[in-house]
């Protein structure tokens, strides 16, 4: 019986609390794990960027990725791992390069999902000096008024970048008149016009990972720190079921292991809205009380695939969704039908008992870790990476606080007022979704 040993590789960016959290958790567990007859222990590494040779080996067995869609050397070198090393990592870097807003919507709009009207313009503006543009364009692009888009979708409408994040030049249009400043300065970007879902009484960001999946009512109008709201029960019997489905859908569909899926509510139906965010908001600072949800689902899905070494899916797979979207059957039995396919794929069974049996101690052990100092100086780290530098204990409390309130009612607590909440003058940046 041989001890091996596993190694996670974190390519981070700005990720300062989550993968403190992850590592700390990850020393306190100490995992031996039975597999195969040997015993397997992990290690974990931040990865560095560095020059490297094609046909050198990696050292990793699993890499979680925050860099991908916009740090492309890391990009590279994670396909260069995943094509000769065997490396596995999420999210599938190909799928996140090719796979924008825009695609997310055409595809899920063929699988029968209630995504609004949505249409794509050609951009106002463009780069100068390609020497086809005049031509290309003098002879095919037809005018269009912006706003005779808008009388067929209806008032208002969003016009947002076809391949968005980050609320990212993302206008709410109300008339002609907005419409033509809108588009005026969309400037060289390609814009989608999509239909509001008007007077929503609901709306609900679905965090995915792996077969794991977790419901926050979001507020869209609140300052970034009170997004994620920490109310409870705002979902109907059922409605969590649908939700779960949607976003394992969309994930396994595209290959993504890490995403979250927006949607909106009215008059009984769930329109997705934004679903193309792999690598999702992972920061304290937006998550704060679900936040140690979050870093155990890190923990197991990570654990899992090394431990049992999960090969990849390096290649997406769409037929087997577009065989069911043909069938003539009521949408409901179709999701159905997508989320069997997506539960196959994320081995949710397999999952499901690996985590009964090698991480049952992982929820005491997080409830422990968001006790200490260590998880404290975390969020501290994190907040005043984001925060101006007279507002960084006040928050470092709030959202420590709101953890707090998290490890009394995982422990039977009844719900007590929250903290209140307060204004800050923090220059954005937005996290990514
Ligand atoms: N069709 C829509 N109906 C109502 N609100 C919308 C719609 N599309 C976008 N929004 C609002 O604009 C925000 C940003 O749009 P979204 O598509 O999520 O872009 P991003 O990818 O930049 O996050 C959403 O969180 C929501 O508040
Ligand atoms: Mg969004």
């Amino acid at each position: 019986m041989a001890e091996i040993t596993r190694r996670i590789g974190l390519s981070l960016g700005a990720d300062i609390c989550w993968p403190a959290c992850f590592e700390a958790l990850m020393k306190r567990l100490d995992l031996r794990i039975p597999v195969g007859g040997d015993t397997v222990r992990f290690e974990v590494e931040r990865v560095t960027i560095e020059p490297f040779d094609l046909r050198q080996p990696v050292k990793y067995d699993l890499v979680v990725d925050r860099l991908t869609h916009w740090f492309h050397t890391s990009r590279e070198w994670i396909k260069k791992g995943i094509l000769m090393n065997d490396l596995y990592v999420f999210n599938n870097p190909w799928s996140v390069q090719a796979n924008e807003k825009h695609t997310t919507y055409c595809a899920m709009m063929a699988l029968g999902m209630p995504i609004p009207e949505t249409w794509m313009a050609p951009p106002k503006g463009y780069e100068p000096g390609n020497p086809d543009l005049k031509p290309t364009l003098n002879r095919y692009a037809k005018l269009f008024d912006i706003a005779k888009i808008g009388d067929k979708i209806g008032w208002p409408m969003f016009m947002k970048p076809y391949d968005g994040g980050g609320w990212r030049a993302v206008t709410k249009v109300d008339d002609a008149k907005a419409a033509y400043k809108a588009y005026e300065e969309s400037d060289k970007a390609v814009m989608h016009l999509q239909a509001a879902v008007k007077g929503f009484d609901r709306f609900v960001r679905c965090i995915g990972f792996g077969p794991q999946t977790y419901c926050v009512s979001y507020d869209a109008s609140a300052p970034l720190h009170d997004r994620y709201t920490m109310d409870r029960d705002f979902l109907r019997p059922g409605e969590e079921d649908h939700l779960r489905k949607i976003t394992l859908t969309i994930n396994s569909f595209f290959e993504w292991e890490f995403n979250s899926c927006e949607s909106l509510h009215k008059d009984g139906v769930w329109y997705p809205i934004d679903f193309a965010n792999p690598c999702p908001d992972s920061q304290v600072t937006s998550l704060h009380y679900h936040f140690p949800w979050l870093v155990k689902a890190y923990v197991r899905w990570s654990v899992f695939c090394a431990a049992t070494k999960r090969p990849m899916r390096k290649n997406q797979e769409w037929a087997p969704f577009y065989e069911i979207a043909k069938l003539d059957l009521p949408f409901e039995e179709k999701l159905d039908r997508y989320a069997k396919i997506a539960l196959t794929r994320y081995q949710a069974d397999e999952f499901e008992e690996f985590c009964h049996k090698h991480l049952s101690h992982l929820d005491e052990q997080t409830w422990e870790l968001f006790g200490t100092e260590e998880a404290k100086t975390a969020v501290r780290q994190k907040v005043a990476a984001l925060f101006p530098a007279h507002e960084v204990e006040g928050f470092t409390e709030l959202f420590w606080n709101r953890i707090q309130m998290w490890r009394m009612e995982s422990h039977g607590a009844p719900r007590v007022a929250p903290p209140p909440s307060m204004p800050s003058t923090r220059e954005l940046p937005q996290e990514r979704d």
